[in-house]
Order: structure tokens, then sequence, then C-alpha cells
């Protein structure tokens, strides 16, 4: 997903003090755009900008004193009032200087004044900055989750039929998901884009209804989420209740909604990893191993 590997300079420099304040769509897009694109001209957030606003309850930009942008992240309010926090960007230039901390705490005390007591981040293992940045904003890891991509188009002509039906009743469907070892063992569900809430009584309710909840032909269930790559279709599904048959099911499924490209989400090396490789996905190159943070939220001024 455009998120680069390489490590921004620890700070060598004095701290950049900022001044945050929300964009309005429209607005100040060539501003945000601009630190976008520096951060990687592919970043993907580009590629999803409707999803991007529509998902946001902020958005947020920084200034330096001069007036410049120099980072942006967004936050969004979740179906168990917890807020996540996402797409954080620094401009490279100024990486290690205190200001992704500073946005970050800023982000968290936006919700805390709206009443939201937690906050939830996610960061693959290898980003030590977003590590390190995340422990220094009182956030703890509570989770380790993996997730595995497949390109729908390998699927033979044989199978292309959905053997999936909504999973009906959303107090069975609450059920499932509370005791399910697997949304236990990631903090929560996904929903689009990997984001975390815990599954609450009218969430389960709506995501009934809506089809989201799905048993296939083998028994497998899972949650399911379709987010838009520019024009292509992408589905992501979280396994509430694992079977040997779910890659293909899911795989069928997808293709049968017209997907191109299915996100399987999963706890870290959890012992189906061998299946998933023998049905031909591979592990995603942006959380191929990803922390979900959780933390709780205060003031700005509390926060280090
Ligand atoms: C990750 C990112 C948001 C961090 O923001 P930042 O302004 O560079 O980080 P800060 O200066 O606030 O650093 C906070 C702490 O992280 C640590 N840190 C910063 N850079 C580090 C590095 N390269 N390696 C290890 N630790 C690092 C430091 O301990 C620092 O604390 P200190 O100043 O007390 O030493 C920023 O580097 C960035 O935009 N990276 C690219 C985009 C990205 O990865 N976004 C997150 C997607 S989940």
């Amino acid at each position: 997903m455009g998120i680069s590997r390489a490590q921004p300079p620890r700070r060598s420099r004095g701290a950049v003090p900022i001044r945050v304040h929300t964009l309005v769509r429209g607005q100040e897009d060539e501003e945000l755009v601009a630190l976008l694109k520096a951060h990687n001209p592919e970043d993907y957030t580009l590629r999803y900008w409707e999803w991007y606003w529509r998902t946001s309850t902020e958005v947020l930009l920084a200034t330096d004193r001069s007036g410049t942008a120099v980072a942006t992240c967004r936050w969004c309010l979740q179906p168990d009032q917890s807020a996540w926090i996402a797409s954080i960007r620094v401009h490279p230039s100024l990486r290690g200087r205190g200001i992704g901390r500073a946005l970050t705490a800023q982000a968290m005390a936006r919700a805390h004044e709206r009443g939201i007591a937690t906050a939830r981040l996610l960061t693959e293992s290898f980003n030590a900055a977003m590590n390190t940045m995340a422990g220094q904003v009182g956030m703890e890891v509570c989770s380790w989750v993996s997730v595995w991509l497949a390109e729908v188009r390998a699927l033979s002509a044989t199978s292309l039929h959905d053997p999936s039906r909504p999973l009906e009743g959303a107090r069975e469907a609450l059920r499932l998901l509370e005791t399910s070892p697997l949304v236990q063992a990631t903090a929560g569900l996904v929903c689009g884009w990997y984001v975390y809430h815990k599954p609450t009584v009218a969430w389960v309710e709506s995501a009934t209804k809506g089809g989201r909840l799905r048993i296939g032909a083998s028994g497998a269930v899972w949650l399911e989420a379709e987010t838009k790559r520019g024009t292509d279709r992408v589905l992501s599904v979280q396994p509430v209740v694992w079977s040997g048959g779910l890659p293909t099911e899911a795989l069928q499924r997808a293709h049968a909604i017209g997907c191109v490209e299915l996100h399987l989400l999963l706890p870290a090396g959890h012992k189906r990893d061998l299946t998933l490789l023998g049905a031909g996905f591979s592990l995603s190159p942006w959380a191929s191993l990803a922390a979900i943070y959780q933390g709780r939220t205060s003031h700005a001024d509390v926060v280090g």
C-alpha cells in the first residue's frame, strides 16, 4: 500500500513546534496531496481518495511556525466509540523532529474532547519510528496480525459460483463473534481497510442485515467488507470460524461479486498459514506482520 520501509532519521535537530487544524475537503487539497506525494507518489491514500474522506471523522493538517504544511493524519470514529488513527505522514525532510508524535497526540486529544476514551492504530513491525512513537503517546500492542493477498483472476473457470450465504440471526452472529478465538486474537473486527473495533450489538445487527457476515458451504464463517482501489473492487475477509474450505470459498465469493483482489486477515503466525500458501495466497508487503496499538486518549498537554 505504498508504505516505504526506509526509516526516517532519528532526531538529530531540534523539535519543530506545530499547529494543527482540521481540513475541509476541497479547501486545502493541494497541500494535503503534496504532503502525501512527498511521502510516496504512489501513496495508497491517493488511490482510495473517496474512501479516505468518507471514512475520516477528521483529517488533520499540521503546519510549522511559517504556516507551511509539515504533516497530516486522520482519525475515524468507530462503531464501538473508539478512535482509529491512520494515514500519519510527516514531510520526509522533517522526520525525527517530534512532529509525528505531537500530531498523533493531538489526534488523540481531539478524540478525547469528543468523549472518546480509546484510540487504536496499526503499524508494520518494521516501522521503528511508528512503534516507538505509539509507545510514547501511551499506546500498547494489543494484537499482532497478518494480511494475506490473492489475485482473484487466478481462479479457474470451474469454481466461479458463490459458495456462501448470509449468516442469519444477529444474536447467533454476536455469539460467534464473541467466542471466536480468531476475532479475539485480532482484538476486534476488520471493516474495510483494517480498522478495528469491538463487535457491538447494533453493529452486528447492521452487518447481519447487510449480508456482511457469511457462512460458506464448508461451515466456514467470515466477516467481509468491500473497498475500492480506483475502479477496482477489493474484498477484505476476516475469518470467524475457520474451516479448510475457507480460502477457496472466500476467493469464489470475491470473484462472484466482481472483486479483483482478496485480502484475508488473520492473527500473526496462524497455524493455517501453510494452507494459505497452498491456495495461492501470499503475505502482504505492507502488513505481513502488523501491530495493533491501543491506548487511552487524554488532553494533548498530558502526552509527552
Ligand atoms: C512514522 C512517522 C509518522 C514518525 O513521525 P516523526 O515525526 O518522524 O517521529 P518523531 O520525531 O515524532 O519521533 C518519535 C520517536 O520515534 C523514534 N524514532 C524516530 N525516528 C526513528 C527511527 N528512524 N528509528 C527508530 N526510532 C525512531 C524516536 O525515539 C522519537 O523519539 P525521540 O525524539 O524522543 O527520540 C514519520 O516518520 C513518517 O511520516 N514516516 C513515513 C510514513 C509512515 O510510516 N506512517 C505511518 C504509517 S502506519
